[in-house]
């Protein structure tokens, strides 16, 4: 389902057992030695996800990548999993778009996550450039997901991303303006036996 130029949802595209064997990797990961944590952003406020970087820490205070959470805990981003970074080139592969993931951001949000309107474009000007898609996996309770233009004024669609659903935006919608205005609490498949909602967003630096 294309949304525009280079903007794609993937409805069901993980099977349930897929979405199973992921989930439980980012339970590990997020509960790890070095875990998941609530950034403290810019302005000063605090997040409404639990975040956790693969490959390379997001620095909220600075919204630049680095290697170890210098805002937070100093400890080293863990590797990206060879498995997720292989998941991701599938999945954009799916969308007729090729990553080679380097970094992966993963978030927990329960029942009152959200994320407010942003581009995604601290990665390196090259990747940007190239409109290197970004490739988001969710996982767990149904989110409605926020996606705009390029500009900040232009319209906004809504959509519910459900588990087991990918999203993919490159080439001319690599910078449009996405977010989550809420969560759907109750809403992940029982079988998964999760409350909230993992995201996984996949780039290369
Ligand atoms: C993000 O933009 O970083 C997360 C999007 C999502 O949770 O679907
Ligand atoms: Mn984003």
């Amino acid at each position: 389902m294309e949304l525009g130029p280079g903007a794609f949802h993937l409805p069901h595209y993980l099977s349930i057992e897929r979405q199973a064997a992921l989930l439980a990797q980012c339970r590990a990961l997020a509960d790890g030695d070095v875990p998941a944590y609530v950034p403290v952003v810019r302005g000063g406020g605090k997040m409404h996800v639990r975040m956790l970087c693969l490959g390379r820490h997001w620095n909220g205070k600075t919204y630049r990548y680095e290697p170890t959470r210098s805002d937070f805990d100093d400890l080293p981003a863990p590797p990206l999993p060879e498995e997720f970074r292989r998941l991701a080139g599938e999945i954009a592969a799916s969308a007729g778009m090729s990553l080679d993931a380097d970094l992966c951001i993963l978030n927990y949000y329960d029942a009152d996550g959200k994320m407010g309107l942003h581009q995604d474009k601290d990665e390196g000007p090259e990747s940007i450039e190239a409109g290197l898609p970004v490739v988001s996996i969710s996982i767990g309770d149904t989110a409605r997901f926020l996606f705009g233009g390029v500009r900040r004024r232009e319209p906004i669609e809504s959509l519910l991303l459900e588990s087991g659903d990918a999203f993919v935006f490159g080439g001319p919608a690599r910078l449009r303006y996405h977010g989550v205005s809420r969560i759907i609490p109750g809403s992940a498949p029982p079988e998964l036996g999760i409350d909230g909602r993992f995201n996984l967003t996949f780039r290369k630096y």
